[in-house]
């Protein structure tokens, strides 16, 4: 069945990486971003970076995104950070449900579908991520996985002023895949990016149309030609390929 085109996202996750001086190598990503036009680019630097990075970034192709939020949008919960500050900062994307923060902050996907929601809520999209464990998929198990975590994670309806493809990415990332330089083979993502599209068609309707899944977990230059090929993969979320503005670029040119 022919596919409409969808236009590619790729996402870079600083994690807990990047001070002031890093600005030099987002400057780099920013200048090269121009040079990109098939897709859409992002950076999520840590949150004390978002502003700078925001500002620097006005006018150029390049998006800046924040990398968690709280559900709530104010009151006392001390160094949780709202929606509607990273929005207020220059964000235009959180990425939710990581699964760092599902192991080190044991988030629970009803967490994960509050934090969605509360993108929405203040006008961000919602990068959602899912993955299963090693000894998961080693049980074939995979796929109920990652169908309990859509079910759980993803909030109904959508910010309606928008369409859904703007306001929801599901970003695929096998969490022994992570920082391992291990990657699935071609044929394993493929089934699980089709499972997610499917998925996302049963829920949302034809509203699903246009949403990126993006796969993530060591992707870099060299294996990005062969992972973001794959059919329904619409582009990567980049963990530490994206600290460096060449590498970041060398994935992103897949797209050329
Ligand atoms: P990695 O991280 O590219 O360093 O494997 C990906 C991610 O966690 O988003």
């Amino acid at each position: 069945m022919a596919t409409a085109h969808i236009r590619p996202l790729v996402a870079g996750n600083w994690k807990m990486n990047g001070l002031s001086a890093s600005a030099a190598e987002f400057t780099e990503i920013a200048k090269g971003a121009a040079a990109l036009k098939a897709a859409d680019l992002m950076i999520c630097p840590p949150a004390t970076l978002i502003a700078a990075f925001a500002a620097t970034a006005r006018g150029s192709s390049l998006a800046v995104g924040g990398q968690d939020c709280h559900a709530k949008a104010a009151g006392a919960h001390t160094g949780d950070i709202a929606a509607e500050m990273l929005a207020d900062a220059g964000a235009t994307a959180v990425i939710v449900g990581h699964s760092e923060r599902r192991t080190d902050h044991h988030e629970t996907d009803a967490e994960v579908n509050a934090k969605a929601a509360a993108a929405w809520r203040a006008g961000l999209m919602a990068i959602v991520c899912v993955g299963e464990q090693r000894a998961e998929r080693e049980a074939g198990s995979t796929l109920k996985i990652i169908g309990g975590q859509l079910d759980g994670s993803l909030p109904g309806g959508g910010n309606s002023s928008t369409p859904l493809s703007a306001n929801l990415v599901v970003a695929y990332e096998p969490v022994w895949a992570i920082g391992t330089g291990l990657t699935p083979t071609p044929a394993d993502v493929a089934e699980v990016h089709a499972f997610i599209r499917k998925s996302l068609t049963g829920r949302y309707g034809a509203a699903a149309t246009g949403v990126r899944i993006l796969y993530g977990g060591s992707v870099k230059p060299s294996n990005a030609g062969e992972l973001l090929t794959i059919p329904d993969v619409n582009g990567a979320l980049v963990g530490g390929a994206s600290l460096k503005a060449a590498d970041f670029l060398g994935i992103a040119a897949v797209y050329r």
